[in-house]
């Protein structure tokens, strides 16, 4: 559809977790026109649900080198050891100024920064605050920096729909703006475009591409998708991370669903099964810490072995005291749907999480088309491989905007004159949501093999046939969701093996032989 008002921008950024807000507040001063957009509300992506923390090495005999071998053992083999390198060396910093910015963590009696542990870490490094309630607290203050700073724009429910390309006086393509649909008022109602000589896409993840999940219902995967639209390459799709303890409410329960930290392990918890078993021990030397991929999996057998939905997470040990003190978020969650971890086991299986791959960026967040840039969960870097590590993603987020921050003002071009907006034609209706997420979860979820996934990639092309009748947001999103669902389903079935989080049924070993390669996808030639 023709834009139906227009307006300018230096630079848009989109989305408004910690990622786009930190691109926002340190590309303040350094450009002119900063423009926010974000498709409801400032708080309402990932950000704000994250829980356990933020891993930095700031406590005692912690160094970046133990944070970087960490990550590098969780990634399996599939890590950018530059992009790892640049997370932990620049992270202490980082948070450094996040506190500065007015950033409450919890300290311990003495005043030190309170430091935890997840799975995969060796050390504690995890700054939290609120206890359970790391994220909110981040995006609390992100939020009082950008309301303190009347010079940055903010359009809130505004969807990104696609990014507008054109030509600079050399001939080369680049960034020229975004096309909005926004659900607004007055002047910025419907379909607008933004001009602009930048745009840095911070737009989160997709784990609505899934049934369950940890992410909110923002998560659609739309950075992803118009990244992908517009000639961007995508990477490591196949490596979506499950996290192995969300609560199981029961078979029909969909959408974002209850995350029960890791940090809780991280305190004491342990998994059992229906007898009591502890389900970690002799799995791995870190037990319930092991790595996430490790943990995921294991649940995951031992449900298929005794036919169970879930297995069971054992915390009643922390005693009401600390669980209120250091979890009271997750408490008051889980007696909400009548579970008191006080005195219950908590029902747990794994759910979609994290997205290790996405946009495929340098170290400074520059994507292959000028003047666009990728930071946080849309982004891959590389730096987390084929399983993040815990407590890494705020970190990401922070890292590589102000990274992101230190290029982008010297490398702004010239205005470029849009080409005629280019989406046509292949916008699905927003109503086919749940059969593909359920053909996702069944075919391309925590467990998969050839069979399964060709089965699910014949449903896609299906469900793509499903043409939209009205132009809405759940259009735009349903396209995007399955765009991203043939992409990621794509990937999986080429890649061969078992590595990190992507679970090949048919290829149960890891083979560095052969697959220790990363998979681009490009909307030309498909995976690659
Ligand atoms: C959690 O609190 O378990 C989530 C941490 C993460 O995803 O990094």
């Amino acid at each position: 559809p023709a834009p139906g008002w227009t307006t300018r921008a230096d630079v848009v950024i989109v989305g408004s977790g910690i990622a786009g807000l930190t691109a926002a507040l340190r590309l303040r001063g350094q450009v002119d026109k900063i423009l926010v957009v974000t498709k409801t509300v400032l708080n309402a992506g990932s950000t704000q649900w994250a829980q356990g923390g933020i891993a930095a090495a700031l406590g005692p005999g912690d160094t970046p080198e133990q944070h970087e071998a960490d990550t590098l053992v969780a990634g399996a083999g599939a890590c950018d050891r530059d992009a790892v390198r640049v997370l932990v060396n620049e992270g202490p910093e980082a948070v450094r100024e996040l506190i500065a910015l007015g950033t409450n963590f919890d300290h311990t009696a003495d005043g030190e920064l309170s430091l935890t542990r997840e799975g995969g870490h060796h050390r504690d490094r995890i700054a939290h605050a609120g206890g359970d309630a790391t994220g909110a607290e981040i995006q609390r203050a992100l939020i009082a920096a950008i309301e303190a700073a009347p010079d940055i724009e903010v359009i809130q429910h505004a969807l990104a729909v696609d990014l507008l390309l054109g030509p600079d006086e050399s001939g080369t393509t680049g960034i020229a703006g975004v096309t909005l649909h926004v659900i607004g008022e007055g002047e910025r109602d419907g379909v607008g475009a933004v001009h602009s000589r930048a745009v840095v896409l911070a737009s989160g993840g997709l784990g609505q591409v899934f049934s369950q999940t940890t992410n909110p219902s923002v998560a659609t995967g739309d950075g992803m998708a118009i990244a992908l639209r517009a000639g961007a390459t995508l990477r490591d799709l196949e490596f979506v991370q499950f996290h192995p303890t969300v609560m199981y409410l029961g078979p029909d329960s969909r959408g974002q669903q209850p995350l029960i930290s890791e940090a809780v392990r991280g305190e004491g918890a342990f998994l059992v099964d229906d007898e009591g078993n502890r389900i970690m021990r002799g799995v791995h030397e870190l037990a319930d810490l092991a790595p996430r991929d490790v943990v995921a999996k294991t649940i995951m057998k031992r449900m298929l072995e005794t036919g169970r939905p879930h297995m069971w997470l054992d915390a009643r040990h922390l005693g009401a005291e600390f669980w209120e003190r250091r979890f009271p978020t997750i408490l008051a969650t889980a007696r909400s749907y009548g579970i008191d971890p006080v005195t219950q086991l908590i029902p747990v299986a794994p759910a979609c999480h994290y997205a290790s791959g996405g946009v495929r960026t340098d170290l400074d967040g520059r994507t292959g088309i000028p003047g666009l840039y990728a930071t946080g969960e849309v982004a891959c870097s590389g730096v987390h491989g084929a399983n993040r590590l815990a407590s890494n993603s705020l970190l990401e987020g922070l890292v590589f905007s102000r990274r992101i921050a230190e290029v982008l003002p010297g490398e702004l071009g010239a205005w470029r004159e849009p080409a005629a907006d280019r989406r046509t034609a292949g916008l699905v209706a927003g109503d086919i949501r749940r059969e593909l997420q359920e053909t996702m979860t069944s075919r391309a979820g925590v467990l998969r093999s050839a069979t399964g996934l060709a089965e699910g990639a014949a449903v896609l092309d299906k469900l793509a046939g499903h043409a939209a009748e009205t132009v809405d947001q759940a259009s735009w999103e349903d396209t995007n969701l399955l765009t991203i669902s043939a992409a990621l389903a794509g990937a999986a079935a080429l890649r061969e093996e078992t590595r990190g989080s992507h679970w090949r049924d048919d290829f149960p070993e890891r083979d560095d032989a052969d697959w220790a390669g990363h998979f681009d996808v490009t909307m030309d030639d498909g995976a690659t």
